[in-house]
């Protein structure tokens, strides 16, 4: 793999931080993300109250979990979102004149297909940047994308978003896809982490196509996240699997228990494993420990909901321009679409 050429995408000051793993994939060559793993998980688990990052969720076993997850007819929110890429995908890619669409945490791509087959009837070319954390999604996704759309070019970024995003290159006019409401897993201090380093690494004539799942009514948005099946619930306890390989850790599946509720307060749905039994969780490369006593509680996930005019106005603070909105019949779901607003524009 060592000798493939780089491609386009990166900017020059990017290329030597990434190397090939698979034919068109590229991973960053530092190997920190296990490191970076780690860390995350030290930082947030010794935190008081406990919580996690939401990148961890997606070990291979949790990719796997999240795609059923999207079938399932109680979470509407992929079926809704990609209903409206679907019927609006021509519009929002004649709105967005660009060469390289870039999805963060692209999972398989198929709601993007959308996009990307409407790019080639527009344009007969471009270039997809699939970011993700997890190796086989991405590997999933270049096999859909060659057979289905063999006029663009490929290349998957194995990265956390940031890494990603920042070793585009600026001058090439990019759409940025951030779908299935995961802007919704981040914390308020995430959030606007995230937003400006995306937008400083935009350029003049970079989009944003943001896909938010919306303020409901509770009872629709408590079966969406716990499924009778228990899909959802094996989903969000798989990632102490994932933490017990990455800390070496002593979490026990069979002492725990999944809990969701709608914090209606908060707008948000928050997903926490319970403990069942007092247990001591050992760290022990880094020799700490703590006790987790009884029904205390860990919060593995939130999902925020939003409020799509307040949203648009918020990112304008970032200096994102909104351009166009697109929703269901029912309004359950938005599809938002920005522009990178020059400097003397924006805030
Ligand atoms: N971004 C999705 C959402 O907020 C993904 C997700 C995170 C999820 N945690 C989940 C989906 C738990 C179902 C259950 O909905």
């Amino acid at each position: 793999m060592e000798n493939q050429s780089q491609p386009t995408v990166f900017s020059s000051s990017a290329r030597n931080l990434w190397r090939a793993v698979e034919p068109s994939i590229w991973t960053s060559n530092s190997d920190n993300i296990r490191r970076d793993q780690a860390l995350s998980v030290l930082k947030t688990l010794l935190d008081q109250p406990r919580w996690l990052e939401a990148y961890l969720l997606y070990d291979e076993r949790g990719s796997q979990l999240f795609e059923q997850i999207c079938k399932l007819p109680e979470y509407y929110l992929t079926r809704t979102e990609s209903a409206i890429l679907a019927e609006n995908a021509g519009q929002l890619i004649r709105s967005a004149p660009v060469e390289c669409i870039a999805e963060l945490g692209a999972g398989s791509s198929a709601k993007t297909l959308h996009l990307l087959r409407e790019q080639v009837r527009q344009r007969g070319t471009g270039i997809f940047v699939p970011i993700d954390v997890s190796l086989p999604s991405l590997v999933a996704s270049r096999e859909i994308v060659r057979r289905q759309l063999p006029q663009l070019s490929f290349s998957g970024l194995h990265a956390r978003y940031q890494d990603g995003v920042s070793s585009i290159e600026k001058s090439l006019p990019t759409l940025f896809v951030f779908l299935g409401s995961s802007v919704g897993n981040f914390n308020h201090s995430d959030f606007v982490q995230f937003f400006d380093h995306l937008s400083q690494c935009m350029g003049p004539r970079d989009f944003l196509l943001l896909g938010v799942d919306r303020v409901k009514e509770a009872e629709v948005l408590e079966k969406a996240y716990d499924d009778p099946k228990g899909v959802t619930a094996d989903f969000i306890l798989n990632v102490f699997q994932n933490i017990n390989r990455i800390m070496n850790c002593n979490f026990d599946a069979g002492k725990m228990r999944y809990h969701s509720w709608y914090n209606r307060e908060w707008q948000q749905v928050e997903m926490y494993a319970v403990s069942t039994a007092s247990q001591e969780i050992r760290f022990p490369s880094y020799g700490a420990s703590f006790s987790w006593p009884k029904d205390d509680r860990i919060l593995v996930e939130i999902s925020r909901k939003f409020d799509p005019v307040r949203l648009q106005q918020q990112l304008q603070w970032f200096g994102l321009k909104p351009v166009e909105h697109f929703t269901d019949p029912k309004e359950w779901f938005s599809l938002l679409l920005f522009q990178k607003a020059n400097s003397s524009e924006s805030g």
